[in-house]
């Protein structure tokens, strides 16, 4: 792990943890839905945008932080949800956790973690829970209630995936379930000697809040493409109605693009959104996120805390997201590729270069703090 002060931005570590990994697992953390059109452009709407810089302000001093659900944060920006993740690096889950804590920001851990609810709890940082809308409605319930106990502030339920999107890269690397080593991605296996002796010390990762799940095994490599198909295609926003009752904490709904539901979301009570179409890994076409953003900050933005997530590897991302209406972002893959190059300390480094190119971005565009951060630093179209 010794290269991880040679990585000077985010792609460095998507390169080192793409050489550490079996492309089949690689392509599960980087790969999104069919064409993978929205996954593409999430990143090119970022290009997209252009900033008008302020000149001989003093920026000696900038204050990145921010306030999140009334507790600061060191930057404006959380650790997304990310399952099955153990399957690159076992531990992957708890070293997120530890390295958001450290870092002064929140951890959210997903239904299909490999660490369990209780596990990411005793880190101690600030965490949300991630809700997949499972079938087994009691179970779904169970997690939430052991969201509760376990101390978390925020319940973000996950509503854009009825279904799982078509992920092409994952069949055509045998990345099926059960995920079994045939000849041909036993090559893919025995070609990552690093990945397999860590795999090999710690034994199969569980995805471990699907313990007493109707699944016959909570192993990563059984459902890890299974947990898809067990999504409830039924619920609707009386359902939502239901957890705002069930949950006393902040309660998110996580991958929304339009205004009408960013409404209804604040008519029922939550507290914030995402918006987001989940990486580019559910509908393919779907609207980049930072093009959506804008319309739902100015309809919702005084009700409710707006997140955005899609297409987040720079920090002038995180400066552009908050100018165009977000509070903060989430991130998926950037820090995904950090804990999968070089594990907790790779995380650690994900979010130094994030919040060091977002500290050199705000002095270079004249704003002193997160807080001044507005729509006047955008170039007109
Ligand atoms: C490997 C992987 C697993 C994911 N698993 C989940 C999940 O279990 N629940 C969820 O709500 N979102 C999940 N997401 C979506 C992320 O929370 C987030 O929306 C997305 O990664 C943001 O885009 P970015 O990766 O470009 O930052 C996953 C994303 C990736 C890359």
């Amino acid at each position: 792990m010794g290269d991880l002060s040679k990585a000077i931005n985010i792609e460095d570590l998507r390169r080192m943890a793409k050489r550490r990994l079996p492309r089949a697992i690689f392509d599960f953390f980087d790969g999104g839905a069919e064409d993978e059109t929205t996954l593409r452009d999430n990143r090119l709407a970022f290009e997209r945008v252009r900033l008008l810089p302020k000149v001989l302000v003093n920026v000696a001093e900038v204050d990145l932080r921010t306030r999140l659900f009334g507790h600061e944060a060191s930057l404006p920006l959380a650790i997304g949800p990310t399952g099955g993740i153990g399957a690159g690096r076992p531990g992957a889950d708890l070293a997120l956790a530890r390295a958001a804590k450290a870092f002064g920001i929140p951890y959210t851990l997903a239904t299909p973690g490999t660490a369990s609810i209780e596990a990411i709890a005793e880190v101690g940082g600030r965490r949300w829970f991630q809700l997949y809308l499972v079938r087994d409605q009691a179970f779904r319930e169970k997690l939430v209630a052991r969201a509760r106990d376990a101390g978390y502030e925020a319940l973000l339920v996950t509503v854009d995936l009825a279904v799982s999107g078509k992920r092409e890269r994952d069949p055509r690397n045998g990345f099926v379930t059960p995920y079994r080593p045939g000849w041909r991605n036993s090559r893919d296996i025995w070609s990552k000697p690093g990945w397999l002796l860590d795999i090999a010390r710690a034994g199969l990762p569980q995805m471990a809040n699907f313990e007493g799940y109707k699944f016959s095994s909570t192993a990563v490599t059984d459902i890890a493409t299974a947990v898809g198909r067990e999504m409830d295609a039924s619920v609707d926003w009386e359902y939502l109605r239901r957890l705002r009752d069930l949950w006393q904490g902040k309660l998110l709904i996580k991958g929304v693009a339009r205004v009408d539901d960013a409404e209804r979301a604040a008519a029922i009570g939550c507290d914030g959104l995402v918006v987001s179409n989940h990486g580019g890994r559910q509908l393919d076409g779907a609207v980049a996120s930072l093009d959506a953003l804008p319309a739902i900050a100015r309809a919702v933005g005084s009700r409710m805390t707006v997140l955005l997530d899609g297409g987040v590897r720079r920090g002038v991302d995180i400066l552009k997201a908050r100018a165009l209406g977000a509070q903060a972002v989430l991130v998926g893959r950037a820090t995904l590729f950090g804990v999968m190059a070089g594990g907790e300390a790779g995380a650690t480094r994900a979010l130094e270069i994030l919040a060091g190119e977002y500290e050199r971005a705000m002095k270079l565009c004249g704003v002193r703090a997160s807080a001044d951060i507005g729509p006047d630093l955008l170039a007109p179209k």
